[in-house]
């Protein structure tokens, strides 16, 4: 009998309310800027086959979108059991999304620990790096402290960093859990 590796792993994207969790993840899957992604309730989830030259089996990402707005916090909490991997967003032109992430962190750990994961500062197309608090010592010493594999700024409306955010992640989830 031949036992065939399955490479599956769940990954679930956080961060606070509208900074732009799902239209990443149109973006991803879908090839397309959705403008007006309809507000998450719950979760959502998501399924994308990947292919790597080094590995023979296909790869499969379910990818939960969790509603970042905090009465869904209660549905949350279950949906982070069996988790491999974490996308963190905040939107680089509201500093609060910023600051949120460590409560993400503290939700996410308290829960499951520290898994693999990245750190992404979304809408990069709006930011005016000028009237902007952040800055890279900032964005560097967040990915620190998260133990994040890498930080990323992105945009979802241009396709800045998109695939790159999944392929990254996705590597390293391989070199923890399977190799
Ligand atoms: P919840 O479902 O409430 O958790 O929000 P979310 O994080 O999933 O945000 P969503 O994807 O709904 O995006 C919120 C708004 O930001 C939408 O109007 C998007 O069109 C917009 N948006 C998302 N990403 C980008 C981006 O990269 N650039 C620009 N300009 N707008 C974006």
């Amino acid at each position: 009998m031949v036992l065939v590796r399955k490479f599956f792993y769940k990954v679930c994207i956080v961060g606070d309310s509208e900074v732009g969790k799902t239209t990443l993840l149109h973006q991803y899957l879908l090839g397309r800027f959705i403008s007006d992604a309809e507000r998450t309730i719950g979760s959502n989830f998501f399924v994308k086959y990947l292919k790597f030259p080094e590995i023979k089996n296909i790869i499969t990402l379910q990818v939960w979108d969790l509603a970042g707005q905090d009465r869904f916090q209660w549905v949350r909490h279950a949906f982070y059991k069996g988790a491999k991997g974490i996308v963190y967003v905040f939107d680089l032109t509201r500093n609060n999304t910023f600051e949120s992430i460590r409560k993400w962190k503290d939700e996410i750990e308290s829960k499951v620990g520290i898994l693999p994961n990245v750190l992404v500062g979304n809408k990069v197309d709006l930011m005016n790096p000028q009237d902007n608090k952040l800055n890279e010592e900032k964005f560097t010493e967040l990915k620190e402290d998260l133990s994040s594999y890498m930080f990323f700024k992105a945009s979802a409306k241009e396709r800045v960093n998109v695939d790159e955010i999944f392929y990254k992640l996705t590597k390293e989830m391989i070199k923890k859990y399977d190799s």
